[in-house]
């Protein structure tokens, strides 16, 4: 497949020059000039569309970015991601989470599991044997549980997550619990992180010998040894931030239930299947891909904000910075050359309308444009119209010349809207998975491996080394 720059492509050198014709241009005139373009720049998936009028693109440029992609070899690239080749290539792994979401195509052995998976978590919240589960994971192995439970917990078991080595977050999620009905659950594919082991050293010590324990993990001889009772199995063709649809979703799975985390897999499923199907040009997560490529590459931007007009999406940020900046932030290619080129913009973000109040400063008059995401739930009507109105507020902007100079707002600056039927399992599901194809395909644009992350590994290595010359 295709692993020269993207540099050399035909597409990239029309784009190149067509950015030119941006320069100046004003998004506030092309909507106001073209009534129709809120109504045309829009492209459906299952329960979601995404609507880019406010992009700074037109007709030309999104046919170039289309093709900007056939010369990347999207369509192939994208074949072999779903048919669990080895993508990755610096691990020689394939990437194949889509296979978790499978359903009745899934291979055997992640049938079974989610099998054992929904029958531990039913037991689990039917029994009651115990009444708070605790999570000890980080990074993939943390955030997406975390999120689930905190969308969509029903309250039936209490679950906690604890992410970090500070001892204050142990101790608050272990605040009150009795060793006999507390469930720690050990998540960690490869049973080495050191945070991770560091807390679950520390509950033994706290709970005693007596600790009730569950593993997640493909490291499964570590798990036993360690005392886990239960063992749920973790493969490596999956990554850390690819990972809630597997066990290492578990605790999200326990907090939700087995019909809505059966919710969340089925709207994953449904964006593959569009994501398998649907030409770029009609394709949700590709354009949102192309869309970043366009506003980092050609229109400069270093940032991308995603804001859900949601609170059971307030976590949804940091979740996408681990699968956004961990997976694009590269600055070598597949073929080890340096790049000449940017990959991933810093990605923050937070929820609306709380954000209001705080970094959209920045965006409305900030010294830079930073493209925005707005995720509308269809909450209510007054999220729905602070959503609206931000969004307009950065394309428009305001140009009243009686208005003192700093009252003004610049405008031209670009956002799309994610726009949900209604925010349920199923939508979480989907917007997820929306991202990860987003994520692949601007890995694919700029020729890098979005599933490993060497990058990880220095800092571990230096804090062992201060550590041990103490
Ligand atoms: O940040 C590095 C990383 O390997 C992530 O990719 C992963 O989600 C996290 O650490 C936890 O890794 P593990 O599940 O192996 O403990």
């Amino acid at each position: 497949m295709n692993t020269a720059p993207p540099t050399e492509c035909a597409a990239w050198r029309k784009l190149e020059a067509h950015a030119e014709s941006w320069r100046g241009a004003k998004l506030a005139e092309l909507l106001e000039a073209d009534p129709a373009r809120a109504r045309n720049f829009v492209v459906t998936a299952p329960g979601l569309r995404l609507e880019y009028a406010r992009q700074a693109v037109g007709g030309l440029t999104l046919k170039l970015l289309a093709q900007l992609a056939a010369e990347r070899g999207f369509d192939q690239w994208r074949a072999a991601l779903l048919a669990g080749q080895p993508v990755n290539s610096t691990e020689h792994r394939p990437a194949w989470h889509t296979a978790l979401r499978a359903g009745e195509a899934a291979p055997q052995e992640v049938q079974s599991n989610l099998r054992k998976m929904l029958e531990l978590c039913n037991a689990l919240r039917q029994e009651k044997q115990f009444r708070r589960i605790v999570n000890l994971g980080t990074g993939g192995s943390d955030l997406g549980p975390r999120l689930l439970a905190d969308a969509f917990g029903d309250g039936t078991l209490e679950v906690r997550f604890v992410a970090n080595i500070d001892p204050v977050e142990l101790e608050r999620a272990l605040a009150g619990a009795e060793p006999e009905t507390t469930l720690i659950v050990v998540v960690s594919k490869t049973f080495t992180t050191q945070e991770t082991l560091f807390n679950a050293n520390k509950v033994k010590e706290l709970l005693g010998e007596k600790t009730e324990l569950y593993a997640v993990t493909a490291n499964v001889e570590a798990a036993r040894k360690f005392g886990a009772r239960e063992i749920l199995p973790m493969w490596d063709w999956v990554g850390g931030r690819f990972s809630v649809w597997s066990a290492a979703g578990f605790a999200g799975l326990c907090a939700i239930g087995a019909a809505a985390f059966e919710e969340i897999l089925a709207g994953a499923r449904d964006i593959d299947a569009h994501f398998a199907a649907a030409p770029v040009e009609d394709n949700v997560p590709a354009l949102m891909a192309l869309l970043g490529v366009w506003n980092v590459n050609f229109l400069g931007a270093r940032a991308h904000a995603v804001l859900p007009y949601a609170h059971r999406l307030r976590l949804l940020p940091a979740y996408l910075q681990q699968l956004e900046m961990e997976s694009n932030g590269k600055s070598v290619d597949r073929e080890g050359r340096a790049l000449a080129y940017a990959t991933c913009p810093v990605l923050f973000g937070a929820e609306g309308t709380p954000s209001q109040h705080s970094f959209l400063q920045l965006l409305h008059q900030g010294t830079q444009a930073v493209p925005a995401d707005f995720i509308d739930c269809a909450v209510s009507e007054a999220l729905s119209a602070n959503a609206r109105a931000q969004a307009d507020a950065l394309a428009h902007g305001t140009q009243d010349p009686a208005l003192p100079p700093h009252r003004r707002h610049p405008g031209h600056r670009p956002s799309s809207t994610i726009r949900l039927d209604r925010l349920d399992p199923r939508a979480l599901g989907r917007l997820l998975a929306l991202y990860e194809h987003k994520v692949f395909t601007q890995g694919v644009i700029w020729n890098i491996n979005s599933f490993d992350q060497w990058g990880v590994e220095l800092g571990k290595a230096l804090a062992r080394q201060i550590l041990d010359r103490r």
